[in-house]
């Protein structure tokens, strides 16, 4: 296992009952810098190198989106919960391993995208945000979280698989 994995903590029946919630606010807490680092390393220098814009998912996206951009000099575009974007472009309906919601995009100025999370679990809302992005107009060229629940998907988009820092199998 990953040595980050001893800062995470499994909540069992959080936020439902059957759900075993890997809460990564220790890992943050005690180690930010370091997990920003290695999520940068997930894409090499030639890489980030064609990127214009780091897409964070509402909420816990937003953390490791807008450090990335920070590091590498990128923008930084939200990808939003019903009801707090104006100028909504697109807008789509989810699942997700504990419920279902929309997630909402402004317009977007057709640069390449990488789009970033904490956590895939079903893949859910990192399809929606793909999906999103390409009708916004951004050109998606890479995905990122910093764990995967590979137990509970198989997830690619357009043949793109997932980079993540930790696995859980
Ligand atoms: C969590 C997490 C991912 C998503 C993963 O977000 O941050 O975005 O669930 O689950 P999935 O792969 O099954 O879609 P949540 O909607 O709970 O929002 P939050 O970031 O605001 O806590
Ligand atoms: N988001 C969706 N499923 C989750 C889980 N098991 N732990 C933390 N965040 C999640």
């Amino acid at each position: 296992m990953h040595p980050f994995a001893q800062y995470i903590d499994n909540v069992p029946d959080f936020p439902k009952s059957g759900i075993l919630f890997r809460d990564v606010s220790p890992l943050l807490r005690q180690k930010f810098s370091e997990t920003i680092d290695a999520m940068s390393d997930l894409f090499t220098p030639d890489e980030w190198a064609q990127v214009d814009h780091l897409v964070g998912i509402e909420s816990r996206g937003f953390i490791f989106a807008s450090a990335l951009a920070y590091k590498h000099g990128k923008g930084f575009v939200k990808v939003r919960k019903p009801g707090k974007l104006p100028n909504v472009c697109a807008t789509i309906a989810y699942g997700l391993e504990y419920g279902s919601d929309e997630l909402q995009m402004q317009k977007g100025d057709s640069g390449k995208v990488i789009i970033c999370d904490d956590l895939i679990a079903t893949g859910g809302s990192m399809k929606a945000a793909a999906d999103l992005c390409e009708q916004v107009g951004y050109e998606v060229v890479g995905l990122a979280c910093l764990v995967d629940l590979k137990a509970l998907n198989d997830f690619e988009w357009h043949g793109m698989r997932v980079r993540s820092v930790i696995q859980y199998e």
